[in-house]
């Protein structure tokens, strides 16, 4: 077998892409990367614990939280509390921003990390792919300071780095640093993550499209329109849907084979589903890192201005001329 690099040592030899790097980043990584192995230990026998099903709690999104939702907050919130190297942590499971104060002055650190625990839920108890995204920035208020909430409401662009897990058929870690994407494959027999899918990149152009087409009815008619056009016969056309209710999941996927994942924004929602700060931000970090693009239809999500912690907006993602074939059918209905 061809000898992969690990996570581990990409870690280490890419720090060097950090000038003067502390080792911050990389000792925060290695946290996400060992709590990942934690989650995933738990998902790969869920049915044999008990953490299925719902915990009895709704999250501050009005979603019942699932027993996974929960265990895999902890875990995060614990693995990157107890090692002290961030200063602040925003979840989708948590109501407000958590404030590191740790024994040993995590004021000092510099980097805040935002997380989606579980994505996909609603794919837990029937045993289909789940995931965690997590997003990295660097503090904006002085360091020595408790984080405040501006230190979470940055624009997409100062992402430091970003990245998911995808429980799947094997459980893969997928990050950036700003210098491409590259993937990591779970070995579960030595619970190391080894180099599998190096630079992975989007096809510019594809024949997937993934969206909820029950809440039809309600999309902006832009959407309807590159709906039908999906549909045509015509060239490579009709496309495949493929929709497999995790973000993570339908991405990843798409971003291997071409095509467009899409949560407009409908009657049930608004504003969109998908949260702007954990989700929305590192996948459209991770898709322009890769080639490809991701907007709300008509900007880049990279350049919205966050005004709330846990604000939705709609949002397109995946190949480049997908993408930019949406926008078309959306600006004629500015
Ligand atoms: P989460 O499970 O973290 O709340 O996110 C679920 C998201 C996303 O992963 C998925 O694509 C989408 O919700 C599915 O929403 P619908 O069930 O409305 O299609
Ligand atoms: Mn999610
Ligand atoms: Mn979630
Ligand atoms: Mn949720």
């Amino acid at each position: 077998m061809q000898k992969h690099i690990t996570l581990g040592e990409y870690i280490i030899e890419n720090q060097k892409d950090f000038q003067y790097s502390s080792g911050e980043l990389s000792r925060l990584l290695s946290s996400i990367r060992l709590a990942s192995k934690v989650v995933n230990h738990e998902v790969n026998k869920a049915g044999l614990v008990d953490i299925l099903g719902a915990a009895g709690e709704t999250n501050i999104q009005g979603e019942n939280q699932q027993k996974l939702d929960v265990y895999a907050n902890d875990v995060f919130m614990k693995t990157l509390v107890n090692r002290e190297i961030v200063c602040g942590i925003a979840s989708e499971e948590e109501d407000d921003y958590v404030i590191i104060e740790g024994k040993n002055r995590s004021h000092d650190n510099k980097y805040i990390v935002l997380i989606d625990p579980l994505d996909g839920s609603s794919n837990i108890d029937v045993n289909v792919s789940v995931g965690t995204i997590f997003s990295i920035y660097r503090r904006v208020t002085p360091i020595g300071n408790p984080v405040t909430k501006d230190d979470f409401l940055q624009p997409g662009n100062l992402q430091v780095a970003a990245g998911y897990v995808v429980y799947g058929t094997s459980t893969m870690l997928v990050y950036t640093t700003g210098f491409g994407v590259n993937g990591f494959t779970l070995n579960p027999a030595t619970g190391t993550y080894y180099l599998s899918h190096p630079h992975m990149q989007f096809p510019d152009d594809g024949t997937i499209y993934s969206i909820n087409e029950g809440y039809y009815v309600h999309f902006p008619q832009g959407v309807k329109d590159y709906l039908k056009y999906c549909q045509e016969e015509e060239g490579n056309r009709p496309y495949s849907a493929r929709y497999i209710g995790s973000l993570v999941s339908d991405f990843h996927r798409n971003m291997i084979k071409g095509g467009i994942y899409m949560y407009p924004t409908s009657s049930k929602s608004p504003q969109g589903k998908l949260r702007l700060l954990y989700e929305c931000n590192p996948i459209a970090f991770l898709a322009e890192q890769a080639g490809g693009k991701a907007t709300d239809g008509y900007k880049r999500i990279l350049e919205i201005k966050p005004t709330e912690l846990h604000q939705r907006v709609p949002i397109f993602a995946g190949s480049k001329l997908m993408v930019d074939k949406l926008e078309e059918f959306m600006a004629k209905y500015p």
